[in-house]
This record gives C-alpha cells, sequence and structure tokens, in this order.
C-alpha cells in the first residue's frame, strides 16, 4: 500500500486515507444557507474517496462573510443545511469537515467571477467590514474597515464558540478554524493589518491574543475526542519570511499547547504584492515539513501537491500527514481514484464506495480514467 492511502487517525476520528478536500468557497449560499449545490458538491467529493471533506468557509457572523453568497453558521436554519451535507460526506465514507471563519477586512467583496472587489460603499449588497486596525488590505480591496472596540472582539469570539457548536450539533467531526489567508484572525497576527496599542497588537504576544483567545474559547465547546485544527498562514513573502516564520512556528507551539490537534500550514495572503513562488509545485513542502518537527504537532498542506508522485512523496517522506487536494477534486470528484490507479493500489477503485467501485473493479479497462 501507497502511504497515501494508508489510514490517518487524530483523537477519536480515523480517515481512510491522508486525501484530504481543503475548504473551497462556493459561492452559492443565500442568506448564508447553503443549497442544492452544496449538497451535490459535497457529496460528491466525499464519494470520489478522500479520507476527509472540508467543507468550505463558512462565516460566523453575516459581516465575516468574504460575498453575500457565502455559506454561514449563525442560525439554526444554516446549521440544518449543514446537517444534510454532513450526512452526504459520512454517508460516503469520508470524515466531515467544515471550516470557521471571519473574513475581517476582505469582506463585503464580490464573487470571483463578478470581479472579486469589495462592493462598492451605495450598493446595499455590501456592508461595513471589521479588522484590528482602520487598514484598507488594497488593490481590489481597497475599503477601510473599523478598527474593532475590545467589545467587537469579544462578540466575534462568542460568534467563533456559537458556530462551532453549531457545526458539532449539525455532525461535523472536523473543524478548521480559519487563521490565515489575511482574514480577520490572520490580520491580527500580522504586523502589516495590526498596527493596535493595546492588549490585542503591538509585540508578539499583543498580535498573537485574538487567536489564542479564540481557540481557547472553541476547545472549551469542541468535544476533547473530535479534532480541532487551524488554517494558519505561516508565510508572506514580503522580504522578511525567517522572521516571520519563525514567529509562526512559536504560535503554532502555543497553538499546541492550548488544545489544536493539528495545523493546515497555508500562505498569509495578507497583501496584495507578495512574492509568492507559484511556479514551484509545492512549494509549501518543506516548510510544512519544518512547522511539523519546530512545533510538534501533525501538519496538512496545499497548493500544487495535486500529482501522485508529489501527493506521495509529501507523506511517504513525512512533510506532512494529509495532503489537501483542490482544484483537481473540482476537475475530477473522483480524483483519488485516479491517485490509486497512478499508484498501483491493488483494488484502486474501491477508494469508492460499492455502487462505483463494484463496477469499475469489474469491467477495468473501459473506464481507466489515468489514460
Ligand atoms: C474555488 C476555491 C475556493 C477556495 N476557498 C477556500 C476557503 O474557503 N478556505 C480556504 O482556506 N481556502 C480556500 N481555497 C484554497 C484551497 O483550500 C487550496 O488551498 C487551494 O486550492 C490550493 O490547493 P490546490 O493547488 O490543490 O488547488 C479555495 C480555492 C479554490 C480553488
Amino acid at each position: 500500500m501507497s502511504a497515501l492511502f494508508s489510514p490517518f487517525s487524530l483523537k477519536d476520528v480515523t480517515l481512510r486515507n491522508r486525501i484530504a478536500v481543503p475548504p473551497m468557497c462556493q459561492y452559492s449560499a443565500v442568506d448564508g444557507l447553503t443549497t442544492d449545490w452544496h449538497e451535490a458538491h459535497y457529496t460528491g467529493m466525499a464519494r470520489g474517496g478522500a479520507g476527509l471533506v472540508i467543507v468550505e468557509a463558512t462565516a460566523v457572523s453575516p459581516e465575516g462573510r468574504i460575498s453575500p453568497s457565502c455559506t454561514g453558521l449563525w442560525t439554526d436554519a444554516q446549521a440544518e443545511g449543514m446537517a444534510r451535507i454532513a450526512r452526504g460526506i459520512k454517508a460516503a465514507g469520508a470524515v466531515p469537515g467544515i471550516q470557521i471563519a471571519h473574513a475581517g477586512r476582505k469582506a463585503s467583496a464580490n464573487r470571483p467571477w463578478d470581479g472579486d472587489d469589495h462592493i462598492p460603499a451605495d450598493d446595499p449588497r455590501g456592508w461595513d467590514t471589521l479588522a484590528p486596525s482602520a487598514i484598507a488590505f488594497g488593490a481590489n480591496l481597497p475599503k477601510v474597515p473599523k478598527a474593532m472596540t475590545l467589545d467587537d472582539i469579544a462578540r466575534v469570539k462568542a460568534d467563533f464558540v456559537a458556530a462551532a457548536r453549531r457545526a458539532l450539533a449539525a455532525g461535523f467531526e472536523w473543524l478548521e478554524l480559519h487563521f490565515a489567508h489575511g482574514y480577520l484572525a490572520q490580520s491580527f497576527f500580522s504586523p502589516h493589518s495590526n498596527t493596535r496599542d493595546d492588549a490585542y497588537g503591538g509585540d508578539f504576544a499583543g498580535r498573537s491574543r485574538f487567536l489564542l483567545e479564540t481557540l481557547a474559547a472553541v476547545r472549551a465547546v469542541w468535544p476533547e475526542n473530535l479534532p480541532l485544527t487551524a488554517r494558519f498562514g505561516v508565510i508572506e513573502y514580503d522580504g522578511r519570511d525567517e522572521e516571520t516564520l519563525a514567529e509562526s512556528i512559536d504560535l503554532t507551539r502555543l497553538f499546541r499547547e492550548n488544545g489544536l490537534d493539528l495545523l493546515n500550514v497555508s500562505v498569509n495572503f495578507g497583501i496584495p504584492d507578495a512574492q509568492i513562488p507559484w511556479a514551484t509545485p509545492a512549494f509549501l513542502a518543506p516548510i510544512a515539513e519544518r512547522v511539523r518537527r519546530e512545533a510538534a504537532i501533525p501538519v496538512a498542506s496545499s497548493w500544487s501537491m495535486d500529482s501522485a508522485e508529489i501527493a506521495e512523496r509529501v507523506i511517504a517522506d513525512q512533510q506532512m500527514d494529509l495532503v489537501m487536494i483542490g482544484r483537481a477534486h473540482l476537475a475530477n470528484p473522483h480524483y483519488p481514484y485516479v491517485l490509486a490507479q497512478k499508484l498501483k493500489e491493488q483494488n484502486p477503485a474501491w477508494v469508492m464506495p460499492a455502487p462505483y467501485a463494484h463496477w469499475l473493479s469489474r469491467y477495468r479497462g473501459s473506464a481507466n480514467v489515468t489514460e
């Protein structure tokens, strides 16, 4: 058996393999409610064979949505729709996960295919945004956010806790806090976006406080036996990478001490002009490996790790515990079957449920999707 198709256990949860579908916004919700699109999409992903399917960045409050079409978990009706999705994922043999998020100063934007930019101030579809300091992201997101008061901070932390409770009630078994990609939590940690002079800014401890307090508050309501994870941008690609990475690893150690079970290692995306090495496949793999080793915590990561050779290598070489494969799943929801064939797994079709696997394993040759 390949390393990629070996099971992975964390707390009381066991994934059937090391492949995860990372959170990917579908921009197809109405008032934060999921639609038929989400049910078909997530169930389809799970039927494809991944061990873990993480539902997209789901806002903890209306103003925490990236766009008006993002999912939410601030009402019980939203949790009902999510419960159907969690059930669909689980019935297909994958572990249902969800990412809960607050988009901070990047909120109130148009969908990517409608411009990916801030909704204009005079457009009633938009709303006022929140951030640690009144500093705009810039470029396509020029809106100046409101600097959060201490009451705002307390309210957003409580919103994360309420969303975590709803995620649990909906049947999710894996929770990911969105602490990455320039959204609210990441922007508290980054000196580019946090110039506060109170307890939530300034030095390492101040910039870490919102993230650590949110984690601790969620851990208090999320069961000990289920994985609590976070996605965190450990590097900005802004020319001060060693310093950022060292601080990020220090914070990851504190995450672990405060109950985090796994870190999904990503990029900050906190400034518009970062020099991200997109052309290098698996450019985050050595960084994920360093976080794993130095912070002594299981890690996952993504960004162009989807070839069979790379996906197998990053797991076999213990650079990470799980590999997140995003866009290849959009191209083919049964992508794990492709990987299983390429890695010469003994019964590749059986990475999928029986109603597909039985026919493909019997009459292989007529449906060899790798050719
Ligand atoms: C359509 C789309 C939506 C995404 N939405 C999210 C999201 O909700 N949360 C998140 O952390 N990352 C999001 N991402 C990033 C993915 O989780 C993933 O890291 C990225 O696609 C890189 O992996 P890949 O090279 O395998 O596609 C999104 C990516 C895509 C393509």
